[in-house]
């Protein structure tokens, strides 16, 4: 496995790999990696014959007063795990090389970041776009693969790429968790003991949701209701949004029909931790 810092470094063994009649497969994250994104790599290394992992904290994607400068970084730990998975480039690209002096071309998608995450994070899904679609053109793979955790931006991505004609197919890989529920987030790291155990209620909430929705519950005020209830309960949580929407339109609904993405994010300490369930009714 190799470390690329240049654009056109990738671009040449992509081009390479092509002519061989290889495919690829691209894992884009913003690195201090874990089992959550060792299952996307995994997946890629499973359905393609070369796996390229990008690791870029990408500022453009964080507002003036997020956590940019603090999102935790660790390249070598990160190199580790790709390498021992099977991946076979990791492209770690300064924000200079993404961004020249000039840079004013950005992917702003209306409509569905208009939701959810997009209603506090204005910019956030703006620069998601704009760097996934450079990714997209820089590595050209033939499959992309994002977790579902991120669910918002799962459905962004399937959109741009159906919009924009990516010819990508879009691999959405289920959430991964710790053994007591809690997602895996590279941002969990910023919970202080209590709050890490306060925020196993997230899950709680997931699950509590599913059940009402298993016993036939439909009335989304009602579940969403409950489930924020529980949050509350918790004192050291406090609550962003829990919403239920389409999965693909991102509009709010009254009754859980459909693709059903159901959707929390919430503030412990200095960590903003999002969680959700995906259902087909
Ligand atoms: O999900 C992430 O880590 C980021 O939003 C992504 C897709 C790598 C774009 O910077």
């Amino acid at each position: 496995m190799v470390i690329l810092k240049k654009i056109d470094e990738v671009r040449a063994q992509v081009k390479e790999w092509k002519k061989q009649g290889l495919t690829v497969g691209l894992v884009p994250t913003m690195g201090y990696l874990h089992e959550g994104h060792q299952s996307l790599i995994k997946k890629s290394v499973e359905q393609n014959d070369r796996t390229v992992v990008s690791v870029f904290v990408n500022p453009i994607q964080f507002g003036p007063n997020e956590d940019l400068e603090s999102y935790p970084r660790d390249l070598e730990a990160d190199a580790k795990l790709c390498e021992s998975t099977g991946a076979d480039i990791i492209f770690n690209p300064e924000p200079e090389e993404m961004y020249a002096d000039g840079f004013v071309s950005f992917i702003n998608m209306t409509g569905l970041p208009n939701a959810l995450c997009g209603l506090t994070r204005p910019i956030h899904f703006k620069g998601v776009c704009t760097v996934v679609g450079k990714l997209f053109n820089i590595v050209t793979p033939d499959r992309a693969y994002f977790g579902q955790k991120d669910a918002q931006q799962l459905a962004i991505i399937m959109r741009m790429v159906k919009d924009l004609n990516f010819d990508i197919e879009i691999v959405g890989c289920p959430i991964i968790r710790e053994a007591d529920g809690l997602a895996k987030s590279s941002r969990n790291i910023y919970l202080t003991p209590e709050e890490r155990k306060a925020a196993v209620v997230l899950s709680k909430a997931v699950k509590l949701g599913q059940d009402m929705i298993a016993d036939g519950e439909r009335d989304a005020a009602k579940i969403v209701g409950e489930m924020k209830k529980l949050i509350s309960a918790e004192p050291l949580a406090t609550i962003d949004y829990v919403e239920m929407v389409n999965m693909d339109t991102m509009q709010s609904i009254e009754k859980a029909e459909g693709h059903v993405l159901c959707a929390m994010a919430v503030k412990f300490g200095k960590a903003r931790l999002i969680d959700n369930f995906i259902a087909e009714l």
